[in-house]
């Protein structure tokens, strides 16, 4: 069952954007995500906007067809509101992108080119599961411009593969990565997931080693979350299944961090890691607070500060956009406080580190103190930042007190999470913010 939408103001169902946010945005490069709200069958454990054939019925409106004339709708909206400029990148995301044909997703990549010059060297990523595709069709993605592609690996694990049902066998990761490299992909990356009921620590080394095996250039690590609604809650609560064990879990993450930093692929948010230079761009665009314009059902976007969020349903999504309506289900003009609190949720999950000139001095003051605990350091080893452990302003602060305005931009070191805040990454932020 996929989650519920946040609420919202009206958004305009001419798409239209206030004139402060494409101020904002100027010439620069928007980023676009395209999601494919379709899954040959649906994981126990995922609550994504995304739905099975059974699900979505024969009505008019939830076919493939109408589902890709109202995404090639959307794109002309997106490039009527945006005005014509460069796109640095593209993910295409699901739900199953490759349950469209090849030539459907490489159709869908090609009409946002028409609609927006491509950056040069912009980055194009399809989300991909294993047991989807063949190297006929990987290849097709490559020649269409695709240029990395995520897969869903998960667990190289039998019995975990089984309780998250997904549908692939572990070995099906080294055919389809081979496959890639062969067909030309610049960077692959495989998704793992670990804290599974009834995984250990060396079902996930196994796992760990298997990803390390297909020479991935990027690997995403993500704590199992029991989502309300799911399938595997409700076994869960049951008592079908134990619930995954927190410690253990916190086991796991450093295994990963100490595994995968021993192959060469370093941490460069919470949960990635990757060879020098592939890092996800458009993922961290997301961090960063850049421009983006999500395409399909429930899709989010962020241009300028405004945010919004489309119908979640395929048949109200392509009714919307077939009546020559903007798909948006509400929006949120974001002020400048929320828009501060939000660089520091996004930018404290990054290696490079949160620009501390973002916090207020009463913030300020709280860091000396987490430093003391050992949960967030320095992001820049050069940093000629003198940490104290007493509470109070920071040395190479101005001696700004509670009451004092954000110092000027510059001038504080960018902090970031040491390995035991990354554990604790919510409660340490929570513990930051005002
Ligand atoms: C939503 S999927 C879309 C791509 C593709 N269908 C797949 O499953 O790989 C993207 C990633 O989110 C992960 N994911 C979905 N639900 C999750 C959950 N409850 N906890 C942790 N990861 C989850 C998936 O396992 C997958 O790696
Ligand atoms: S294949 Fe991916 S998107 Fe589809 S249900 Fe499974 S985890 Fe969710």
């Amino acid at each position: 069952m996929p989650s519920v939408l946040p609420p919202g103001e009206p958004a305009p169902p001419d798409g239209s954007l206030p004139a402060s946010a494409l101020a904002e945005l100027g010439d620069g490069p928007v980023s676009l995500y395209l999601h494919v709200p379709f899954c040959a069958t649906r994981c126990g454990y995922c609550d994504f906007n995304t739905y099975t054939a059974a699900e979505l019925g024969s009505a008019p409106g939830s076919s493939r067809q109408a589902y890709l004339a109202a995404a090639h709708a959307e794109l002309a909206l997106a490039a009527r509101v945006l005005g014509e400029r460069p796109v640095s990148t593209v993910f295409v995301g699901g739900g199953t992108p490759t349950l469209l044909e090849a030539a459907e997703l490489v159709g869908l990549v090609t009409a946002a080119r028409e609609h927006f010059p491509l950056s040069d060297g912009a980055e194009v990523t399809t989300e991909c599961n294993p047991e989807s595709v063949d190297a006929r069709y990987l290849d097709a993605l490559v020649a269409g411009g695709f240029n990395r592609i995520s897969f869903g690996m998960q667990s190289a694990r039998a019995h975990v593969l089984r309780v998250l049902e997904r549908t692939h066998t572990p070995g099906r990761v080294a055919d389809v990565v081979g496959w890639a490299r062969a067909a030309g992909f610049g960077s692959i990356s495989l998704d793992l997931i670990y804290g599974t009921p009834g995984e250990s620590l060396d079902d996930w080394r196994a796992s760990l080693e298997a990803a390390l095996a297909q020479a991935p250039d990027h690997v995403s690590a993500y704590a199992l979350i029991i989502e309300e609604g799911t399938r595997l809650a409700a076994q869960i609560r049951r008592g079908d299944v134990p619930a995954p064990i927190d410690d253990l879990q916190a086991d796991c993450y450093e295994l990963a961090d100490d595994v995968l930093s021993a192959a060469g692929l370093g941490w460069y948010e919470l949960s990635n890691w990757s060879r020098p230079g592939h890092e996800c761009r458009h993922n961290l665009a997301y961090w960063r607070g850049a421009s983006w314009w999500g395409v399909g059902p429930g899709a989010h976007s962020h241009v300028g500060g405004v945010r919004w969020w489309n119908v979640k349903h395929p048949r109200r999504y392509s009714a919307a956009l077939a009546e020559g309506h903007s798909p948006a289900a509400a929006r949120e003009v974001l002020d400048a406080d929320a828009r501060r609190v939000e660089r520091v949720l996004l930018e404290s999950r990054l290696a490079d580190g949160l620009d501390s000139e973002v916090l207020t001095a009463s913030e300020r003051a709280r860091v000396p103190g987490l430093v003391a605990r050992g949960l967030i350091e320095p992001a820049r080893p050069d940093s000629d930042l003198r940490w104290s452990s007493a509470p109070g302003p920071l040395s190479g602060d101005r001696g700004a007190g509670p009451s004092s305005p954000p110092a000027e931009s510059g001038s504080l070191a960018p902090l970031r999470l040491t390995r035991r805040g990354r554990l604790l990454a919510d409660a340490v932020v929570r513990d930051l913010l005002d």
